[in-house]
């Protein structure tokens, strides 16, 4: 198969961590006979420092002509500190996510045998973990009006989700539901905020469809302690956008490394992968950063955008022979600690 795939590297860490992933990717087309385009294009803050703007028209346009994202990360230390500026390379994400219609944000937590120590959850918790968050990716309070009232002494930015967007992302999720264990936690605060009753409302009719998936619902913050005290027994675990980036990092550290975990954007027409530990603007340049979140990021393409299932499973037994022998970047090394590059080539040439 002929794919083309738009590569945003990003900034800090991104450009290394992406590029250990296209090397598994070329790899994956050997082998099996593919063809992969690779084009190259800015996002964020070098596309700031470049062009002036985080997401320029020419990234839009490539996104919108190929068959799947690949990307790095997004976020320089600069524009934290700095309340005041105009332009935040954050922006670029957000605005990709909504002008590519990205709704779904799924991000599959796994524990691995080898990597069980490096867990701060007890083992017997953590033994096979094998959950995925969906996070609504394009609604709620990220989008909804902000601003600034009483000559900026007061600030309000609003939570606001349609019945449409809410059905979007639920179907999403229960149909993810029907492939694994049939099980699903729809996170919320429906104790006090409208927008979560209107989520029960819409998932509570949509359920009907699904008669043998099995629906729990949580509050949000009973959710972030039970995601601790008994994670191995969640499946699938569906949440709006705000709750959804809140959880998703918690859930990290259950696996021992946010340097592991890869996501799916999906969208009606186009979906994107990114390793979700961020820019990680200290580790950048130093090939020291864990390229295996988006090693995992490019195995969740193949199989969710190009369905190339016996790829994406190649992919992940690589992986996962290249831990059980004790590689590892710093932040996960048992037995060999090995820089990007090389944990990229370990991993390619377990393939
Ligand atoms: C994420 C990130 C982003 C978010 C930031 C960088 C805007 O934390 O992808 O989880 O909040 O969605
Ligand atoms: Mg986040």
């Amino acid at each position: 198969m002929k794919k083309r795939i738009a590569l945003l590297p990003g900034d800090g860490v991104g450009p290394e961590v992406t590029n250990e992933a296209v090397k598994v990717l070329k790899k994956i087309a050997a082998k099996y006979n593919h063809e992969f385009i690779f084009t190259e294009r800015l996002i964020g803050g070098a596309a700031i420092d470049e062009v002036g703007e985080p997401f320029p028209k020419e990234t839009e346009e490539l996104c919108i002509s190929s068959d799947a994202i690949l990307f790095g990360a997004i976020g320089d230390p600069k524009y934290d500190n700095n309340p005041a500026a105009k332009i935040r390379p954050e922006q670029g994400l957000l605005t990709m996510r909504k002008t590519l219609g990205l709704y779904a944000n799924v991000r599959p937590i796994k524990t691995y045998e080898p990597l069980y120590h490096q867990s701060p959850l007890k083992i017997d918790r953590i033994k096979g973990v094998d959950f995925v968050i969906v996070r609504e990716l394009i609604g709620g309070i990220y989008f909804g009006a902000r601003g600034r009232e009483e000559e900026g002494r007061t600030a309000f930015d609003t939570c606001i989700y349609t019945t449409d967007e809410i059905e979007r992302v639920s179907t999403y999720a229960f149909e993810l539901a029907k492939t694994r264990r049939r099980k699903l936690s729809i996170v919320d605060k429906a104790n006090v905020l409208e927008t979560s009753r209107l989520w029960r409302e819409v998932t509570k009719k949509l359920a009907h469809d699904y008669p043998t998936i099995q629906v729990e619902y949580l509050f949000v913050d009973n959710a972030a302690m039970q995601i601790i005290k008994r994670p191995a027994e969640f499946d699938v675990i569906l949440t709006e956008n705000m709750f959804g980036d809140i959880l998703s990092d918690e859930a990290s550290v259950i696996t021992g490394s946010i340097g592991m975990l890869p996501s799916a954007s999906v969208g009606e027409k186009i979906s994107l992968y990114e390793p979700i530990h961020g820019s990680f603007p200290k580790a950048a340049g130093k090939n020291i950063a864990n390229p295996i979140g988006t090693i995992l990021s490019a195995a969740l393409m193949l199989e969710y955008s190009f369905q190339m299932k016996d790829e994406a499973r190649a992919i992940q037994d690589a992986v996962y022979k290249t831990l059980e022998r004790g590689f590892g970047t710093k932040d996960i090394a048992t037995k060999h600690i090995l820089g990007t590059r090389e944990m990229g080539e370990k991993i390619a040439s377990a393939l």
